[in-house]
């Protein structure tokens, strides 16, 4: 009982505190702005100086860990830091000779005092993790991939204890619809394992781009990776014309995948391959349409609307079809070392099943009622087949339709209902919910965005629940991860822009406990990141600092009228309907707006401490309407 009181305190205590202000010996405060928030945090007075002398004391064992801290370090300082077996000062990192149960397989202890750092853990994952806090607790400089001239490496006296909530903490990045290169996907990889994020899951093919090499299936990448080149919006491009050059894609080679494995398994980062199949896979049917029910011939997809016209699914009728799968299984299960292999499962569509000669014939033998019988008995051998290579399958919610699969993980996307209906069947689950997952949803109002669906703020992903309270089992909830699908997300810098500060939000989701969870806190401890962002030269949005314009449509004789929303309370918006830019000396925002007679631009900017944080939003009155349905 006692304890519980302590643990709400404590909980309470970190509520209070949005950040922790440690003492250096200069007198300087020195922040601590961890994120994700650690479950413990005891200040101490004074600071650790890091100089070129400072060794990093560990096992030989651990000079993966040692290394890459050293590395981190050289870029900045210039410093080639030395590992060594003994030293009385330098930074300990240290495996515990007996386990601790509150650390778990991931969690650490760093004590800093002002002669040595101590790191402990059970396992070499919580020393990566406590090296990502201690990073975190130098100057942002150390971000610098440039020598810093007279920067102090200090870190702030302190001591940290620290484990994850959920052991999957993932993020997903969908790499069909655009072509990202091998350097980037590594640079996505290292900065979400600096946030402690554990999983990445690799969403590798789909109807617009297959996009690893099977070396018994080579059409798939010198055709199914290759594309008609295409701007513009998703879903309103033209189709590939007869005879049109393919030259967008591109395609990861076994030994990039084999290095990239390599390069996520020295930051503790698990890789989930996705096959998504039997629906979304038109690109592997522009290589081998003999694999689908109508025949082809097809092209790999340019964003262009197809569903339901044109055939995009396996021909779960077709036994070449499982001949396939099992060729790709095959060498997939070589290439991973992940205990899971996703196989999509997701959105088919199944209308060309219900005329094919070869799919009924199928129902009828396996006495099969429905087509969602039909995917089912197509997932059911999927399942059957990534066992026999001696893994695990996983697959997006739709899986359970038609009957799960007896031994699947689920995936939940579409809200969490389906994770729950599994979780209730005893299945695992990973919750990754549309509403708040979603990474490539609007952040901000869509006027101030580039173009894409829905709306997901970082305040939403902040407030994300992963275990639904009606579970009794909460552990079957593995844990759960953000998803950037990249329709409209052509570029690296661009996917950083969707991904960042949302995942830094997820990442204190799935790591931190619920009660040290803080919406004020988190803002000044992103703001703290977001600074060694602007050092490290990754891209995030600002578009938190942005409010939202909504609608309001009473009734049909009511004319429209305007909200304006915001997620910081700091925030003043300043806006104008004349068509002039707005600033602080333009009228302030403090309730809903009518619109004057003849108005046809909004624009907006919002200011904090009198100075701009926004940007200037310009919406026509035209466009705005049109969100409230009334026009
Ligand atoms: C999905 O978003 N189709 C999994
Ligand atoms: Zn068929």
């Amino acid at each position: 009982m006692l304890k519980k009181i302590l643990i709400l305190a404590t909980g309470m205590l970190l509520q209070l505190l949005s950040s922790f202000a440690a003492n250096t010996e200069n007198g300087k405060n020195q922040e601590i702005n961890l994120i994700p928030i650690p479950v413990k945090v005891e200040n101490r007075t004074g600071s650790f100086n890091i100089t070129s002398a400072t060794k990093l004391v560990a096992d030989a064992s651990l000079k993966g860990i040692t290394d890459l801290f050293a590395a981190v370090l050289h870029a900045p300082t210039g410093y080639q830091l030395r590992q060594a077996e003994s030293d009385n000062s330098g930074i300990h990192f240290t495996i515990n000779s007996t386990y601790n149960p509150t650390l778990g397989n991931e969690g650490y202890i760093l004590d800093v005092t002002p002669t040595r750092i101590d790191i402990s853990s059970n396992k070499p994952a919580g020393l990566f993790y406590a090296m990502q806090s201690l990073i975190q607790l130098l100057p942002k400089e150390v971000e610098s991939s440039v020598k810093v001239e007279q920067e102090n490496w200090t870190v702030p006296c302190v001591k940290i204890t620290d484990y994850p909530r959920f052991g999957w903490r993932g993020l997903m990045l969908d790499v069909s619809r655009h072509y990202f290169p091998k350097e980037s996907v590594k640079k996505y990889i290292d900065q979400l394992a600096k946030y402690k994020m554990n999983v990445f899951h690799w969403h590798l093919t789909d109807d617009q781009g297959w996009r690893i090499e099977i070396k018994s299936l080579p059409e798939l990448t010198s055709i199914g990776a290759w594309r008609a080149p295409r701007m513009g919006t998703w879903w309103t491009r033209e189709p590939r014309a007869k005879n049109e050059p393919v030259s967008y894609g591109g395609f990861y080679t076994q030994d990039d995948v084999k290095e990239i494995v390599k390069y996520a398994q020295d930051r503790f980062v698990t890789i989930i391959p996705e096959i998504d199949v039997p629906g979304h896979s038109l690109a592997a049917l522009a290589a081998y349409p003999n694999l689908s029910c109508t025949g082809g011939p097809f092209n790999v997809n340019v964003g262009n609307v197809f569903y339901t016209k044109e055939d995009n699914a396996l021909c779960p009728g077709n036994e070449q079809s499982f001949a396939f799968m099992d060729k790709v299984l095959t060498e997939l299960a070589t290439l991973f070392p992940a205990q899971y292999i996703h196989i999509g499962g997701d959105e088919c569509y199944k209308g060309f099943w219900k005329n094919c000669p070869k799919c009924k014939k199928r129902m009828t033998d396996e006495k099969l009622k429905t087509v969602e019988e039909l995917q089912s008995y197509f997932i059911k051998r999927m399942e059957k087949m990534v066992i026999s290579k001696g893994k695990k399958m996983i697959g997006w919610d739709e899986i359970l339709e038609g009957g799960l699969a007896p031994e699947a993980t689920v995936m939940s996307w579409r809200g969490i209902q389906g994770g729950v209906n599994a979780a209730k069947m005893n299945h695992p689950v990973i919750m990754t919910p549309d509403h708040n997952c979603y990474l490539d949803l609007y952040q901000g109002d869509p006027a101030g965005e580039p173009p894409t669906y829905s709306m997901l703020t970082l305040r939403t992903c902040y407030n994300f629940e992963p275990v639904p309270a009606e579970l009794t089992d909460q552990s079957l909830i593995l844990g759960g991860q953000g998803n950037l699908w990249t329709e409209s997300v052509p570029t690296y810098r661009h996917a950083e822009y969707m991904t960042w500060p949302r995942a830094f939000a997820l990442s204190e989701v799935f790591w931190s406990q619920k009660t040290s969870r803080n919406w004020e806190g988190f803002i000044h401890r992103m703001e703290a990141n977001l600074a060694r962002y602007d050092v490290a030269n990754v891209n995030y949005a600002r578009s938190v600092y942005d409010a939202t314009i909504r609608p309001i449509k009473k009734s049909a004789d009511k004319p429209m009228q305007i909200t304006l929303v915001k997620e910081l309370d700091d925030l003043d918006i300043y806006y104008t309907f004349d068509g002039t830019f707005p600033d602080r000396f333009s009228s302030k925002y403090t309730d809903t707006l009518n619109i004057p007679k003849g108005a046809d631009t909004f624009r907006m900017i919002t200011y904090r401490n009198n100075q701009p944080v926004g940007k200037m939003i310009t919406a026509s009155i035209k466009e705005i309407e049109k969100r409230s349905g009334s026009k």
